[in-house]
Order: C-alpha cells, then sequence, then structure tokens
C-alpha cells in the first residue's frame, strides 16, 4: 500500500469515529438539548488547543453479538488541551455511542488520561453523559470502574478533579464524580442516582420522577451531592474555566496571581453601618464578603445547601482565598449538620491546594434539637474542628458579631491555628448567649435583667477575647479589606509542619 493510500485510510477511520453515533444519535443529542462529546471539549478548552489520544482504541467483547459492533472511539473522548493557557486533561463521554456506557477500553482511556493528569500535575475535568456499566461487558465494566475511582483517590488532593454531569449518571457510576472535588449538573439534562425510579418504586414503593430523584436542582439543594448548577452545556463549561481560573494546577503549586485592579488599601465606610443595632437582627453576610474582595467578584461552591453557611472563591489583591462564611440571614447562621459537611470538604480542599482561608463570624451556636443529635451533629460538627485544625495553610478568622462557644471554636479561633483574628467591635465572644448565660449564673438573683445587662456589656464583646490575646487586632468595620490583604502579605512565608502519620482519622 502506498503512503498516501495508508494517510487516506487512517482518515477515513478517523472520519467514521468523528461522525460518533451517526447522524441520527447526533441529532437526538441536540434535540435533547445537549451538546456532543467534541462539541464540549471544544467548547471546555481553549480554541484549537486539543489533542486527542486513543481515537482508535476498540472494544474487546464478544457477548451478545457486540463483535459485529463498531462503537466509535469506544464511545468517550479523551485527551488534553488548555485553559486560560494552562494544562488540563479532559474526558467527554459519547452518549451517542451505545449511550456512553462503559466497558473495559473506555475505562482503560479515562484512566489513561487521570494517570497521565497525575504525573503532570495539571487538572483533569470529566465531563459525564452515559448509562452506566455497559451491560454487555458485565465483569470487565465494573472493574473499569474499579480502575477509575481507584485512581480519584490517589489523585485527591494532588490535582484538582472536576465533574460534569451532562446527561444521566446512574447505578455505581454516580460514585466517580463523587470522589472527584466538584460536581457540576446541568438543569433539566443530567441526572444522578444510585438507582433509577423503577427500582426505586418497586422497593420502597415511592412514586418519583427522574428529576425529582436526581435532578440538578435535587443534588443542589436537597443531597448537597453537587456543587453548582449550570443552564445548559455551554454555561457549564464555561463556570468549569471559570472555577479553574481560581484554582493552581496541582498542591505542590499557588493558584495564579490576577491583577484585578481593586485598589489593595480601598476602605468601606458602609461596613460602619452594615450591622443593625440590635444583634439579633439579621443582615446578609455577602454584603461583607463583596465589600471585601476584589471588585466584588465571588464563585460560591454549594450556593443553594446548607446556606446558613457560605463557601466560596474569591481573590484580594489578586490572590485567591477560600471563605468560609456565616450567614445571619438563614437560620441565625447556626451551624448545623450540613454547615459543617459543607465547609469541613471545602477547607480541606483549599488546605491540600494552597489557598488561604477567610473566614468570616457570626454564629450563635450549633443548632440545638432531636433532629440534630439524632443525625449525629456531634460527629459533623467534630469534622470542622478537625479540617480547621489539620490545615497549615495561612487561616484569618474575622469575627464580625457573634461567636458562641462551640461554634466559636468551630469557626477557627486562634487555639484551632488561626493565624490572625480580626474583631469588629461589634464581636461577641463568649462562652454563650448573654440571656441564657444570665439565666443561669443570676437565676436567683431578684436584679436579674440589670445582671444580664451587665453581662452584655462586659462579656458580649471583643475585650474578654482580646485581653487575653485571642483577639490580635480590633478595627474598625471599614478597614476590613486592607487588615485582610496586609495579613495575607505577612502570612506568604507561613510555614508549619504536622507530625509524620499515615493520615488522620477525620470523623465521618
Ligand atoms: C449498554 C446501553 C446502556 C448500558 C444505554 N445503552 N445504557 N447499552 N449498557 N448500560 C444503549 C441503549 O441500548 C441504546 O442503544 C443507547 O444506549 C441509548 O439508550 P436509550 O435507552 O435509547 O436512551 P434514553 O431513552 O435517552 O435513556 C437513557 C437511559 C437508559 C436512561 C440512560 O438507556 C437506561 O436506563 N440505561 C440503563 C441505565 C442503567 O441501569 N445503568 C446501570 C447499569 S449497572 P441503541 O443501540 O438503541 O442506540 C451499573 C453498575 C455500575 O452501572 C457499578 C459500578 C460500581
Amino acid at each position: 500500500m502506498s503512503t498516501q493510500a495508508k494517510i487516506e485510510k487512517m482518515l477515513k477511520k478517523s472520519e467514521v469515529i468523528l461522525a460518533a453515533g451517526g447522524e441520527k444519535r447526533v441529532a437526538k443529542q441536540h434535540e435533547a438539548g445537549k451538546m456532543t462529546a467534541r462539541e464540549r471539549i471544544a467548547a471546555l478548552l481553549d480554541e484549537g488547543s486539543f489533542v486527542e489520544l486513543d481515537r482508535f482504541v476498540k472494544h474487546r467483547c464478544t457477548n451478545f453479538g457486540q463483535e459485529k459492533k463498531e462503537l466509535p472511539g469506544e464511545g468517550v473522548t479523551t485527551g488534553y488541551g488548555t485553559i486560560d493557557g494552562r494544562l488540563v486533561y479532559v474526558f467527554a463521554q459519547d452518549f451517542t455511542v451505545e449511550g456512553g456506557s462503559l466497558g473495559e477500553m473506555h475505562a482503560a482511556k479515562i484512566v489513561k488520561v487521570q494517570r497521565l493528569s497525575l504525573k503532570m500535575g495539571a487538572p483533569l475535568v470529566g465531563l459525564n453523559d452515559s448509562g452506566g456499566a455497559r451491560i454487555q461487558e458485565a465483569i470487565d465494566a465494573l472493574a473499569g470502574y474499579g480502575k477509575i475511582f481507584f485512581e480519584n483517590t490517589i489523585a485527591s488532593g494532588v490535582v484538582p478533579q472536576i465533574s460534569a454531569i451532562m446527561g444521566p449518571s446512574a447505578g455505581g457510576a454516580v460514585y466517580s464524580p463523587a470522589l472527584t472535588d466538584f460536581i457540576y449538573m446541568v438543569k433539566n439534562t443530567s441526572k444522578m442516582f444510585i438507582t433509577g425510579p423503577a427500582v426505586v418504586k418497586s422497593v420502597t414503593g415511592e412514586d418519583v420522577t427522574q428529576e425529582q430523584l436526581g435532578g440538578a436542582m435535587t443534588h443542589n439543594s436537597t443531597s448537597g451531592v453537587a456543587h453548582f448548577a449550570a443552564e445548559n452545556d455551554e454555561d457549564c463549561l464555561q463556570q468549569i474555566r471559570y472555577l479553574l481560573s481560581f484554582l493552581p494546577s496541582n498542591n505542590m503549586e499557588c493558584a495564579p496571581i490576577v491583577e484585578t485592579g481593586d485598589d489593595p488599601m480601598r476602605i468601606d465606610d458602609s461596613l460602619n453601618t452594615l450591622l443593625p443595632d440590635n444583634s439579633n437582627q439579621a443582615y446578609d453576610m455577602k454584603d461583607v464578603i463583596k465589600s471585601i474582595v476584589d471588585n466584588g467578584e465571588f464563585y460560591e461552591s454549594q450556593q443553594y445547601w446548607a446556606t446558613n453557611i457560605i463557601t466560596c472563591f474569591a481573590r484580594m489583591d489578586g490572590q485567591t482565598v477560600g471563605i468560609i462564611a456565616n450567614q445571619p440571614k438563614v437560620m441565625a447562621g447556626c451551624l448545623d449538620i450540613n454547615a459543617s459537611d459543607k465547609s469541613s470538604r471545602f477547607i480541606r480542599f483549599c488546605d491540600a491546594f494552597n489557598i488561604p482561608l477567610l473566614n468570616l463570624v457570626d454564629v450563635p451556636g450549633f443548632l440545638p434539637g432531636c433532629n440534630q443529635e439524632y443525625g449525629g451533629i456531634i460527629r459533623h460538627g467534630a469534622k470542622m474542628l478537625y479540617a480547621y485544625s489539620e490545615a497549615t495553610v495561612p487561616k484569618i478568622t474575622v469575627v464580625t458579631r457573634k461567636a458562641y462557644g462551640g461554634s466559636y471554636l468551630a469557626m477557627c479561633s486562634q487555639d484551632l491555628g488561626a493565624d490572625q483574628v480580626i474583631a469588629w467591635p461589634t464581636a461577641e465572644i463568649a462562652v454563650m448567649g448573654p440571656a441564657g448565660a444570665a439565666n443561669i449564673i443570676f437565676k436567683n438573683d431578684p436584679d436579674v435583667k440589670a445582671k444580664t445587662e451587665e453581662y452584655i456589656d462586659n462579656f458580649a464583646t471583643p475585650y474578654q477575647a482580646a485581653m487575653r490575646g485571642m483577639v490580635d487586632i480590633v478595627i474598625e468595620p471599614k478597614n476590613t479589606r486592607p487588615t485582610i490583604i496586609n495579613a495575607l502579605q505577612m502570612l506568604q512565608s507561613k510555614r508549619e509542619t504536622r507530625p509524620a502519620k499515615r493520615h488522620g482519622n477525620i470523623p465521618l
């Protein structure tokens, strides 16, 4: 065969694979409001940067006549490219090829990019759109999932791993995304569940739609499985690019510094009047965040779940920070089981990837009650204590108002390793709220009202803590941004080590 003929043969083989599942199935994919795997990769990566690997990989299954089937690209497109000029590995399951189902060689393609991303210290983005294990491949498909889960775990904390659910993700297929750092779900088209509505009906008798059981908003607002919701495929892929802009490529690097143009010394007078005079009245902690971060811009993870706490990325003087903030507008900012889980995981992500932690505190306590106790608030709340204590990145705590009891500690007090504790004059740092405290210590005193007032004046302040050196600086609220940026600069040379161990045992 001549060289030219060989080239033509290769191009012809490629053409078949590039046509994916064929015109009809591609049209069906578009009708469902979804892009194809290759369209998604093109939208995700910098233009023209994609290099495809393993285009010609083929399955070797002979069960149920599979040997007669052509499955272009094995139902998954894999490779690498760049996002904002930085190397990223990617796989995109192709629903037009046997429902994007995962067989032995489909899995092998994914495992290859997982290993490359780890070796090269570059993030991995997985675009999931699959009917799950390829049933014809039986145990080989299961083994494929096992290998993917293993690689997910090995890479955890080394490179950022991001999953987008852009179609079905059913059965054990949900667990690879669950092992990654962040899950995106596309509204209306994505579904995640370990068993679909039919199995649910037969086992529990519940009638539920796919959307109710595992749609984007179910997992964004009810289960907390997902971190971000997107309006459509394009929005999802742009959001992933945006998230990566805040992150380093691996655990040995720091996040890129971005020139944001916002004055690091900027003060904001409105913060001096943001808090209501009555400390039982709510305000929006997002107003504080907007005021202090560069250009008021922040990207919230899990914005629809456990909204009594806010977790977000932002920049201060161009440097990425991870913010954990109580939200007094929701449940008075109490910590509960979900808030503990949400914040602990976020803290650990930031610590793994050298992202300084900024804690904005206005917390009256852990939420009391049977529901919380029976659900294990002790076990879940302990995660926050553990995650903050374990973290060695710079930790800055700003107490705007309440910081009571165990929740004061759980929001990263100095004793849990905060490198700088800053308080507003409105801070109330004490063992418990004034009413409860006065009722106990002055319960037999006829002058309980006056005594409570006295307690408030003396103890519901930052000064008891400041007198012991547990608060480093008391500032006018308007100076919060320059004070934090100054602390971040001071902390740039922070080095803190922990005893060598196989690994700790976080309460789960
Ligand atoms: C083989 C599959 C498949 C699968 C879909 N297909 N899922 N082939 N194995 N798991 C094929 C279909 O036969 C069809 O082929 C094509 O993909 C498109 O599927 P449709 O059903 O026509 O599409 P749609 O109506 O959109 O429904 C999509 C779906 C449905 C909801 C995902 O296909 C479905 O329920 N699939 C099975 C889901 C499931 O139970 N998976 C769990 C497997 S066990 P043709 O040739 O007609 O185009 C598992 C355990 C893993 O995953 C454990 C790991 C630890």
